[in-house]
């Protein structure tokens, strides 16, 4: 995406429709170990120093061998059902937005069916990178407007660990693991998703990929010894991108509403780089304090990032029943999106 290129949004439609669609529960859960700055110093040869002034990472969490992404994703979401008062035999479709699967088939959703014990409810997953939670919470919310659904769990959840070159200082600062997830209902009140507006622009893939794996470079004696399986990215080109994509993206949606930014009591960007985080602010005329920040405990946790800060800001309190809030992501794609909730 260039100047003149600037990004696109197919979908304009503000959320007048049918069924109001709630977030009525939301869950995290993020693994015990805590990998910081420190500890990659004796990894790559960079510093907590050049990491804090570039990304504003100060740790990231990593998940055990045994520990895989439908774990975390089940546990986020036994947490989001919980605080729903949402039992898993009502669940009617799962959702698990996520680049790390367990494995390439069955799909992650399946496995967190089967340990929810939500069995017999529709589950899939979908990929759409580090956007892949605010593609998954529309598509759940078109599910339950259309009356196809009832109650859907929408999760982001990641093992990114596991596609990190440990030994490329470029990437292995950048990312964590971790798992977020939303129930979604329609429970009458006029309030809920007010829109989403989303994009990619396929033309810059190569900027952020994880070429081996798949069907164009299956698994190899020659795509392992060449590092196909991990996560390439060219990290500048991305940054200007994202930048320019989250801040047309929440224009958009606040257009849509008939909204300003001061309208927005919180906002909860994509958490890949802080600076990237302040200039969209900046950008959008929002002061820092309206905007929720966590990874500088986390990282980039891909499709759980925004999943995790949802959850967060709600415990914390950062916004309260009525009050309007701001979602947008990025990722590769390359991918954007954003969502006006009224809570
Ligand atoms: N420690 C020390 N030096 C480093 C490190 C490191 N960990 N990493 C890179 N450098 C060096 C580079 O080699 C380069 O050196 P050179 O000038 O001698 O070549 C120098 O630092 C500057 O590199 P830049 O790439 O220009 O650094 P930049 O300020 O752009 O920061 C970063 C890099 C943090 C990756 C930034 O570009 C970024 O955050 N990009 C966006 C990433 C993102 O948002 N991803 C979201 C999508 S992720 C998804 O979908 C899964």
């Amino acid at each position: 995406m260039t100047k003149s290129n600037k990004p696109h949004l197919r979908n304009p439609r503000s959320r007048q429709t049918l069924r109001p669609v709630h977030i009525v529960g939301t869950g995290s859960y993020v693994p015990e170990r805590v990998l910081t700055n420190a500890d990659i110093e004796k990894m790559v040869d960079t510093t907590d120093e050049w990491i804090t002034t570039r990304t504003g990472i100060k740790e990231r969490r990593i998940a055990a061998p045994e520990q895989c992404t439908s774990d975390m994703a089940a546990e986020a979401a036994r947490r989001a059902m919980e605080q729903a008062g949402v039992d898993a035999k009502d669940i009617d479709l799962i959702i698990c937005a996520t680049m790390t699967p367990d494995m390439m088939c069955p799909s992650t959703a399946c496995l967190v069916q089967q340990k929810i014990g939500a069995k017999g409810s529709a589950a899939f997953d979908m990929e759409a990178a580090c956007s892949g939670f605010l593609y998954g919470l529309e598509i759940g919310q078109q599910f339950i407007t259309s009356g196809t659904c009832n109650t859907v769990l929408v999760i982001g959840a990641e093992k990114l660990s596991t596609i990190v070159d440990w030994g490329d200082r470029n990437t292995c600062v950048l990312f964590g693991d971790g798992a977020g997830a939303v129930v979604l209902q329609s429970r009458g009140e006029e309030h809920g998703i007010l829109t989403t507006c989303m994009g990619a622009d396929g033309s810059l893939a190569d900027l952020l990929l994880i070429p081996g794996g798949g069907a164009r470079h299956p698994a190899s004696k020659e795509s392992i010894s060449g590092k196909m399986h991990y996560i390439k990215m060219s990290g500048r080109e991305v940054y200007k991108n994202a930048v320019m994509a989250m801040q047309t993206a929440a224009e958009e949606a606040l257009r849509r509403c008939n909204l300003t930014v001061a309208d927005i009591k919180c906002i909860i960007p994509h958490q890949a780089n802080l600076r990237i985080i302040e200039a969209i602010a900046n950008r959008l005329g929002a002061p820092m304090e309206k905007v929720y920040v966590n990874l500088n405990r986390y990282g980039n946790v891909s499709a759980a990032s925004v999943a995790i800060a949802l959850d967060e800001a709600a415990r914390e309190g950062r916004f309260q029943r009525g009050d309007l809030i701001l979602l947008l992501v990025f990722g590769g794609g390359l991918t954007w999106a954003s969502c006006i909730i009224q809570w």
